[in-house]
């Protein structure tokens, strides 16, 4: 969906869920740069913000109230900060923050996770990896979303001690795989034309069907070249050699895992952006949800210190895939560049504590930064 036309410019309808922790304080600060950017780009971002996760919680009783997936759903894309925290952590509570996640996630269809992996030159040192080994990657993992054994039935534990059990159950369908397959293969296409599927296809049914799908659906793209890999040998090949990847395709359980490694590839989750989207096609104008991936960070909420470019670089892929304005996407891409390139840091990003900029600091270089549009 576009924006409506009114006052000359386009307007969209952002849902907003600030969440828990440090979500807030970084939603704040893309929301001001996005702004800026429509000020300048000729667009405006309306919000209509709801409760999730822990503050959901301590408000209604649940991590995801009535009325969440209707506000999500009357709008162009939704913002999200993080959910969870300590004062939510008890595994044996009925009600927990990553239901509110989960919920959504489900309840829109937003079947495809992207969480692109990029090492900046000058922060590649700040990884626990050797420089010369990250220096130059530029991923993009591709997490199925909805399916797998994060939602499979029968799911649950039955018993007392000694006889106690449990059961997760792993389903896919076909339908399941190819759409996430496809959004693979396109976003391949505006990349280095690589995708690399992961699997366990020598143990797992699941396996065995997602790799003869993932084979069948590469037939459309003849320009994409495809490969397969076994989720160990994956987890493996991304810290020997994270530059062999471009796109890496994977179901949920294995996206989970696989997205965290490869986060700290990048030295800081301070600078990794996340897109979850639902619907069909390819291009801009589909819906999605777009969260920094660092989560929560309890540990620093509300002390005004939390990196914010994450959640900045999550708006420039909301404004690029869901908003259909990439020039404003790519202004904001360069501007976070550019900060990074001038050695502007956050504590995160290796700043000694006397140098490191806050939040709203850091949010105010990267304003300053934005490029104007060339024909304004
Ligand atoms: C993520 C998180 C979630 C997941 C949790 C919070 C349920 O780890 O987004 O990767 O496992 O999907
Ligand atoms: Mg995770």
């Amino acid at each position: 969906m576009s924006g409506d036309q009114a006052g000359g410019g386009a307007v969209y309808r952002v849902a907003v869920l600030a969440g828990d922790g440090v979500g807030p304080e970084v939603i704040a600060a893309a929301l001001e740069v996005v702004d800026e950017a429509g000020s300048r780009h000729g667009f405006r971002v309306e919000r209509s913000e709801a409760l999730i996760g822990g503050a959901a919680i301590d408000a209604t009783g649940t991590a995801l109230p009535d009325g969440v997936l209707d506000t999500c759903r009357a709008a162009d894309a939704v913002l999200l900060g993080a959910v969870g925290g300590p004062k939510w952590d008890d595994p044996r509570a009925a009600v927990r923050p990553e239901q509110g996640l989960l919920g959504l996630r489900k309840g829109l269809g937003l079947y495809a996770n992207l969480r692109p992996v990029r090492v900046y030159d000058t922060l590649a040192q700040f990884s626990t990896l050797r420089e010369e080994v990250i220096v130059g990657t530029d991923f993009v993992t591709v997490r199925e979303l909805t399916g797998g054994l994060y939602f499979g039935r029968p799911q649950g534990r039955e018993g007392e001690p000694p006889g106690r059990s449990a059961v997760d159950t792993c389903a896919y369908t076909e339908a399941e795989v190819e759409r996430v397959a496809r959004v693979a293969f396109e976003l391949a296409r505006g990349r280095r034309r690589r995708v690399c599927s992961v699997d366990k296809q020598n143990v797992l049914a699941t396996s065995r069907l997602w790799r003869e799908v993932t084979t069948e659906v590469g037939r459309d793209y003849p320009d994409v070249t495809l490969g397969h890999m076994l989720v160990d040998t994956a987890a493996m090949q991304l810290v020997r050699d994270p530059r062999q990847f471009d796109v890496l395709l994977t179901e949920n359980m294995f996206g989970d895992i696989l997205s965290d490694e490869a986060a700290m590839i990048a030295g800081s989750m301070g600078m990794m952006p996340s897109a979850s989207l639902g619907g069909d096609g390819a291009g801009s104008g589909r819906f999605g949800l777009y969260e920094p991936v660092h989560g929560s960070a309890p540990d620093i909420a509300g002390q005004g210190v939390v990196n914010p470019l994450a959640a900045i670089l999550s708006v420039a892929m909301m404004l690029r895939i869901s908003l259909g304005e990439p020039d404003a996407a790519d202004a904001i891409e360069r501007a976070v560049d550019q900060a990074i390139d001038l050695g502007v840091r956050t504590r995160d990003l290796g700043a000694d504590d006397d140098r490191a900029l806050g939040t709203a600091a850091m949010t105010e270089r990267v304003v300053d930064l934005l490029p104007y549009p060339a024909h304004r």
